[in-house]
């Protein structure tokens, strides 16, 4: 269904808000080829981000987006960055096929054709490439369309990379990196401690590229998009900021509701806010009770608490309400967040999922 307030899907053009200041910083980074890693927790716009920016540019620009979330091995992520060079290149298929196949050493291109939709399009052949053959092909096909157009490559989910021991990826590309050529490399992610150790000091993408932390959507701005679909007031907007903990998918997720049920009531008021989120929680239920069910006992015991007080759960009084020892507490809180179910910042645990967070509040208790 089309809404002004996507949650689920990248926001398209005419529905993407704010980040005006974000945008120029991106673009000033792609005019000089610079590199940028754009860091969040999740749900905050990161991809939205890239992807309108890429819609604003790709007339000037050769775009490439590639999400290595699922990868498991290194030749998937070769093969992925294969496949978005080629998806990159627009217009006829036999000249993309002629000019790919000329950058290309080993893969092979082939035309394919949709019965379907009758439409033609193109299909890279390389299954029995290894990594550093399928890494070479991309680059050497990089650098030839940089010699053309200015080339952005945006890789999402990087700290995905780490997963990967047995090939280092970073150092390979850091040896690409490091050739001169017109390509601004966008490194998108949202796991801190590992993307930290990627670019670390004596690590090999030290240095390679500035760090942009990803900022809650303004309040203005979320006022001022929301007016134009809602007869909504400045401080029930600030309530769902709040309630919503600034995170974007779940303040998009309220206005959705609010955008869809407004004619049932006379105001959008706290009151109104209060019910959607309701509706929401209920219909998260079985999802968020799912992943409870699969905690260990004290995991369980260490998430109630954490969602409970958020601060102070070493202390004795705290730790006694669910009986749960020092120690115990401090590996299961270490077990959530090598799973991503918590997270950490300045010292202090927290639920990044805020629905999650909010669910937790309401039924564990
Ligand atoms: N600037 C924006 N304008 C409108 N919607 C946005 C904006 N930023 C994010 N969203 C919405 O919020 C949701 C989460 O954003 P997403 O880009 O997936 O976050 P991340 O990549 O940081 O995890 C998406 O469904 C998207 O449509
Ligand atoms: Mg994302």
């Amino acid at each position: 269904m089309q809404t002004p307030f996507p949650f689920e899907t990248i926001a398209p053009k005419e529905f993407f808000y704010g980040r005006k200041k974000e945008m120029k910083e991106l673009k000033e980074h792609v005019e000089n080829s610079t590199n940028v890693l754009l860091f969040s927790k999740r749900r905050m716009g990161k991809s939205t981000l890239i992807k309108n920016l890429f819609t604003e540019i790709e007339k000037d620009y050769t775009v490439i987006y590639i999400d290595i979330y699922n990868i498991i091995t290194a030749e998937d992520f070769g093969k992925l960055l294969l496949n978005g060079i080629t998806k990159s290149q627009e217009g006829n298929i036999k000249s993309i096929i002629v000019k790919l196949s000329k950058f290309f050493k080993k893969t092979k291109i082939e035309p394919t054709f949709d019965p379907h939709t009758s439409e033609f399009g193109i299909r890279v052949v390389e299954n029995r490439l290894s990594f550093e053959e399928l890494m070479e092909d991309s680059f050497s096909a990089l650098f030839k369309l940089a010699s053309e157009k200015n080339v952005v490559l945006a890789i999402d989910e990087f700290q995905q990379i780490a997963d990967i021991k047995d090939v280092k990826i970073d150092a390979i590309l850091r040896k690409y990196m490091q050739e001169p050529s017109s390509i601004s490399y966008i490194f998108l992610g949202s796991k801190r401690n590992i993307l930290n150790s990627l670019f670390a000091y004596k690590s090999p993408l030290y240095a390679m590229a500035t760090p942009m932390s990803l900022k809650p959507l303004n309040l203005d701005d979320i006022y001022n998009y929301s007016k134009q679909y809602l007869d909504i007031s400045k401080e029930v907007i600030e309530y769902v900021y709040n309630l919503s903990a600034k995170e974007t998918k779940l303040i998009q997720m309220i206005l959705h509701r609010v955008y869809i049920n407004k004619k049932s009531v006379k105001k959008i008021d706290i009151n109104f806010i209060n019910k959607i989120l309701d509706t929401i929680l209920i219909s998260k239920n079985d999802h968020y009770k799912t992943i409870f069910e699969f905690f260990s006992i004290n995991q369980k015991k260490a998430f109630k608490l954490l969602a409970k007080h958020e601060r102070e759960l070493f202390s004795e009084k705290i730790l006694r309400e669910e009986n749960i020892s020092r120690p115990s507490m401090q590996s299961s809180l270490n077990q959530l967040f090598a799973k991503e179910f918590i997270d950490k910042e300045d010292g202090e645990y927290f639920i990044p999922d805020r629905a999650f967070e909010l669910w937790a509040k309401r039924n564990l208790k």
